[in-house]
């Protein structure tokens, strides 16, 4: 039997799965009226519907796991696009090995079904190929990656910047340089001026483009991340916000980053600014009372979140997402958003 090649297991790109094309509203509204996870969905799909008609509420999207290679990129980019969100707070997996990637002209890749037993990973590995579950990377590709992160930093005036600051270089360098996809979160959000935080951004293909920058600027001056800086630009983002919404996709950093504000706003002497609306989608249970599973109810005990518009649904997102944001989306009830154009408010903050 002949080897196979990297070719054949990199033969069948996902593509995203485009709401547009879907009018889930009747589904939806008819799932309202069973039990279980179903009816928690629609009352999700309801609640940020009722946040997006909610013109004192800006809207934070916050993205864990590995959603964009699972193809659920689409779905994020015309919720931009649409003014449905205000500030995007994401693991960097997302925003950079995954969104920046198929940016710069790379895909995600369909693995079939017998992978995910894991008896051809040493095969995988040999030909520098990665695996998340059923989807296939190119190592080679993500090194390329990495290796645009360096050079974008190598580019920046040596000095701290804040996770935001740097993915709006991001953006500027796919604006100059064609950007290789209709779709790109990074992108799409420097053209519209919204904020992407990633407060955990050294962890995952920027981590790997930002050692390489430092090593070789060696004792000299450097472009290094400041994470509180972060917690300081989105607070201040919370603080200008009357209301504020959360729908939150996984659990993770992003997660407890974008309820803390809350809480921070008041240690910067503006009282709590509890978030008035919460969704979060999770496979996490309460159980081992971790963050990513840590129910909204909870959360209230803490002074983030409050109770009367919040939900969680217990499913994997591939599945609940393209519903959820489907029923915004064919509502329409966004046409009547304002576009807010948050990064040149976090600017004039950031330089003070
Ligand atoms: N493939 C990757 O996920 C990947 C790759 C490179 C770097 N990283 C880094 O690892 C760190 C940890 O990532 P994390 O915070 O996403 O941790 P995580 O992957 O453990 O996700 C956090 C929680 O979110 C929930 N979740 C995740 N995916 C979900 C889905 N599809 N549907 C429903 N719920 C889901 C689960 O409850 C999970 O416990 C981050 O800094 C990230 O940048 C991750």
């Amino acid at each position: 039997m002949t080897e196979k090649t990297k070719r054949d297991y990199l033969a069948t790109p996902i593509e995203h799965i485009d709401i547009a094309q879907h009018n889930v509203v009747p589904l939806v509204e008819a799932m309202r009226k069973m039990s279980y996870s179903a009816r928690d969905l629609s009352r999700a799909a309801e609640i940020l519907d009722r946040m997006i008609q909610d013109k004192e509420c800006g809207i934070i999207l916050c993205l864990a796991g590995s959603l964009i290679n699972a193809g659920l990129k689409k779905v994020f980019v015309d919720m931009i696009r649409c003014h449905m969100v205000d500030a995007v707070v994401s693991t960097g997996a997302n925003i950079v090995d995954q969104d920046f990637l198929e940016a710069l002209g790379f895909r995600h890749y369909i693995g079939e079904d017998r992978l995910k037993s894991g008896t051809e990973d040493s095969e995988l590995l040999r030909l520098e190929i990665d695996r998340i579950y059923d989807t296939l990377i190119d190592e080679e590709e993500l090194r390329i990656c990495d290796d645009t992160i360096r050079q974008i930093a190598d580019a920046m005036p040596p000095r701290p910047y804040s996770s935001r600051e740097f993915i709006v270089e991001m953006g500027a360098y796919l604006e100059r340089n064609g950007c290789k996809t209709t779709d790109s979160i990074v992108l799409e959000a420097y053209r519209h001026q919204i904020p992407i935080f990633c407060p955990a951004f050294s962890d995952c293909s920027a981590g790997f483009g930002l050692i390489a920058h430092q090593a070789a600027k060696g004792d000299g001056p450097k472009v290094s991340i400041d994470s509180v800086k972060d917690f300081l630009e989105l607070t201040q983002w919370r603080i200008r916000n009357n209301e504020t919404g959360l729908f939150m996709i996984g659990g993770g950093v992003p997660k407890n980053f974008a309820q803390d504000v809350a809480v921070a706003a008041d240690i910067l002497g503006h009282g709590m600014k509890i978030h008035k609306y919460a969704v979060q989608i999770t496979v996490a249970d309460a159980r081992d009372g971790a963050l990513s599973g840590s129910t909204l109810k909870e959360a209230h005990s803490w002074g983030k979140v409050d109770i009367a518009f919040e939900q969680m649904v217990y499913s994997e997102a591939t599945i609940a997402v393209p519903l959820i944001v489907g029923y915004a989306y064919h509502k329409g009830n966004w046409k009547n958003r304002e576009a807010r154009q948050w990064n040149q408010m976090l600017d004039a903050v950031a330089a003070k």
